[in-house]
C-alpha cells in the first residue's frame, strides 16, 4: 500500500514524536485503508460524511474498555477515578485545541445534538428573528424551523451569490433587523465554501445577535480558535475529525451557558434533588445528563492529539493542494459540472460536489464503487441548497489527511470509465 505524505516545513508546529521528520507518513496510520473492495484497493473519498480513524484512536478506545472501564464522577473506586481523569482529560485537550476554557466544552452526541441543545434552550419570543443560510446542512435548518413553529419566532435565510458565497448585501440587510440569533456554517459540506466567520460574527454582534457557528466541516481541516472568531456557540462532530461516532462538542461562552436552562435532565447534571425540585450542577456538567459516551470522548481526545501531531497548518496545506489538483483535473473532464467557488481555492475546503452529464449521481457512485472508490451521492442533507443549485442531487468527493494525489488520479480514471459506460 502506498503511504500518503504530508509535507512539513521546519517552522510548522509538530507533535514531539514527529519533530525532526521532514515528511510524515499518514495513510499507514489508518488500518481501514488496507481494505480491498471487490478486490481493488479502497479509495476513500467520502471523508466529509465521516472520516476514517487512525490506529491511535482505535487503540485508545480498545484500551479504555480493556483496562479502565467504569462509570465516571460518582465512583470512589480506583477505576472510576481513572475513567473520570481520562474523560475530563479529553475535555481539556479539546478546549485547548479550539482555544476555549474547559468549562465551555459540553460533550454531546454530534453537531446535530449541539444545535438542538441551543435551539431548545434559547426560548425566543413571538416575533424574534432567527437567521440561517441557504447553504446549511439540514441540522442547521430543521431545529430552527421547529423552534420557530413552537414559539412564533421568525426565520429568515441568507441567499447565495452565483459563486456559492453568502450574499453579503443581503446579510447586512437581515442582520440590521436585529435577529436574536444567527446560525451559519463555517464550511459548506456541498460547496466547500469557507465563510468569513470573524467578519460575520462581528457584524451580527454589532446588531446585538448571538451567533452559532456549525464547525462540523471546519474543525477537521482548518485551524479554529473560537476566541479569535468570537462565536457565541461553535459546534462539531467527533466522527468527521478522525474520532469515533456518537461524540460531539458544543462550545458556548461561559456567561451564556450559565444563563441557559439545561437541555436534558436527570442524573449527573444536578447539584441537589428533592421531591419539590432540583438545582443544577456547575458547567459543563449541567448540560451532560446521564452516563455520557466516555469511550467516545477519550477517542476524540486521542484524535485531537493525532491532528495536533500533524499540525493543522500542515493539514490545511496538504488538503488545499489536493483540492487544487482535483479542481484543475476535473475542469478538463468533458461533461463535468462542479459547484461552489472555483476560482479562489483559498476560500474553499476539500469538498467537490459535481455532476457528470446527465448521469444520476447514484449511478455514478455505483460505477465508482465497482472500482473500489467511495464517493457520496444524493442531496447531502442540504435540500434547500440543491433547489438553489437547480439539481435534485450531486456526486461529491471529499478529502482528509490520508488522501493522496494517487487517490484523485484513480478517481479520474474511473470517471472516464463512467463516461464510456454511459456513452457521454
Ligand atoms: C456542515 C455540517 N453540519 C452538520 C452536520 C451534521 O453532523 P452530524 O450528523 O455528525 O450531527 C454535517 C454532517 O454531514 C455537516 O456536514
Amino acid at each position: 500500500m502506498q503511504a500518503s505524505y504530508i509535507q512539513v516545513s521546519e517552522e510548522m508546529p509538530l507533535g514531539k514524536e514527529r519533530q525532526g521528520s521532514k515528511e510524515i507518513a499518514v495513510s499507514k496510520d489508518f488500518p481501514i485503508l488496507q481494505t480491498k473492495i471487490r478486490g481493488k484497493p479502497l479509495i476513500y473519498l467520502d471523508s466529509a460524511a465521516t472520516s476514517q480513524k487512525p490506529l491511535s484512536v482505535i487503540t485508545a478506545i480498545d484500551t479504555y474498555y480493556k483496562t479502565t472501564n467504569a462509570n465516571i464522577h460518582r465512583g470512589l473506586h480506583t477505576l472510576s477515578g481513572q475513567a473520570t481523569d481520562l474523560y475530563e482529560g479529553a475535555r481539556k485537550k479539546i478546549a485547548t485545541f479550539i482555544g476555549a476554557n474547559e468549562k465551555e466544552i459540553i460533550f454531546v452526541r454530534n453537531a446535530t445534538e449541539a444545535i438542538n441543545l441551543v435551539a431548545h434552550t434559547l426560548h425566543p419570543k413571538r416575533g424574534d428573528m432567527i437567521v440561517s443560510t441557504v447553504m446549511e446542512h439540514h441540522s442547521n435548518i430543521v431545529p430552527w424551523q421547529q423552534v420557530a413553529q413552537q414559539t412564533g419566532a421568525l426565520l429568515a435565510f441568507i441567499p447565495l451569490t452565483k459563486e456559492g458565497l453568502l450574499d453579503m448585501k443581503k446579510t447586512n440587510v437581515l442582520f440590521a433587523k436585529k435577529p436574536l440569533l444567527v446560525a451559519f456554517t463555517h464550511v459548506s459540506n456541498v460547496l466547500g465554501t469557507i465563510n468569513p466567520v470573524k467578519e460575520l460574527v462581528a457584524l451580527a454582534h454589532k446588531y446585538g445577535a448571538l451567533v452559532l457557528v456549525d464547525g462540523a466541516q471546519a474543525v477537521p481541516h482548518i485551524h479554529v480558535n473560537v476566541k479569535e472568531l468570537d462565536a457565541d456557540f461553535y459546534v462539531f462532530s467527533g466522527h468527521k475529525m478522525l474520532g469515533p461516532t456518537g461524540i460531539g462538542v458544543l462550545y458556548g461562552k461561559k456567561a451564556l451557558l450559565e444563563k441557559m436552562d439545561p437541555f436534558l435532565t436527570g442524573g449527573d447534571m444536578i447539584k441537589e434533588v428533592a421531591l419539590e425540585g432540583s438545582t443544577w450542577n456547575e458547567l459543563p456538567w449541567k448540560f451532560e445528563a446521564g452516563t455520557p459516551n466516555i469511550a467516545g470522548a477519550i477517542g476524540l481526545g486521542t484524535a485531537v492529539d493525532y491532528l495536533q501531531s500533524l499540525g493543522m497548518e500542515n493539514i490545511q496545506k496538504h488538503e488545499q493542494e489536493l483540492l487544487q489538483y482535483a479542481l484543475e483535473k476535473m475542469k478538463c473532464v468533458a461533461g463535468v459540472t462542479m459547484y461552489g467557488p472555483l476560482y479562489d481555492p483559498l476560500i474553499r475546503s476539500g469538498v467537490i460536489a459535481f455532476n457528470l452529464g446527465d448521469i444520476h449521481p447514484h449511478d455514478l457512485a455505483s460505477v465508482l464503487d465497482d472500482e473500489g472508490i467511495a464517493i457520496r451521492s444524493g442531496h447531502h442533507c442540504a435540500q434547500p441548497l440543491m433547489q438553489t443549485l437547480g439539481v435534485s442531487a450531486t456526486a461529491r468527493i471529499s478529502v482528509s489527511v490520508y488522501t493522496t494525489k494517487k487517490d484523485i488520479d484513480v478517481f479520474l480514471v474511473a470517471l472516464e470509465k463512467a463516461r464510456r459506460i454511459f456513452r457521454l
